[in-house]
């Protein structure tokens, strides 16, 4: 049993996807950032504002190190989690690695409406806001695509997502035990 590790850009639908697949899978959800709040008695934007953005990175990274002593969970990463080499290797060590993706007007358009609790989207003001999705979407794209299933969540309805993962990790485990003649 592995974890299922899903990544991509704020505001793709990760915690939302996340919750409901491991409720229809009976496995245990985790948020990082809610983890990374939990230990240091911060929330993430008090953890930028007091300690600095590579403190939160650092954070994230020991998170991500702890990975295999969690038990087997669907895990919502921050957005910028996967996007370095070693936290990247590590989350495909621990488990599936799940990219949930939308396109940049549907990303800006979420994130118009949920910008509170997002420390870097803090400054930025709406009509400035696709220009920024799109640019750190460019830096961080590479990364996301080396993940292992590519999830599609254009739509606010997420149900047809949530199936369509539950049915790729079903496929997986039965192929894991599938002998091999
Ligand atoms: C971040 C995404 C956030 C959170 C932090 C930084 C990012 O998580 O980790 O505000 O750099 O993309 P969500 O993707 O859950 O919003």
């Amino acid at each position: 049993m592995k974890h299922i590790v899903l990544v991509g850009f704020m505001g793709s639908g990760k915690s939302t996807l996340g919750r409901l697949v491991g409720a229809q899978l009976g496995m245990p959800f985790v948020d990082s950032d809610t983890l990374i709040e939990q230990k240091i008695g911060m929330t993430v934007s008090q953890i930028f504002e007091q300690l600095g953005e590579s403190a939160f990175r650092e954070l994230e990274h020991a998170f991500c190190q702890d990975l295999e002593r969690l038990t087997p969970s669907v895990i919502a990463t921050g957005g910028k989690l996967v996007c370095s080499v070693e936290n990247l290797a590590l989350l495909r060590n621990a488990g599936h690695v799940i990219y949930v993706n939308a396109s940049l007007q549907t990303l800006t358009a979420r994130l118009k409406e949920h910008k509170a609790a997002r420390p870097l989207l803090a400054g930025i003001p709406d009509e400035a806001l696709f220009r920024f999705v799109e640019d750190e979407m460019t830096l961080r794209k590479t990364y996301y695509k080396q993940a292992h299933f590519i999830l599609p969540n254009e739509s606010n309805r997420p149900k047809e997502a949530v199936d369509k993962l539950v049915k790729w990790i079903e496929n997986q485990s039965s192929s894991e035990f599938t002998p091999k003649n």
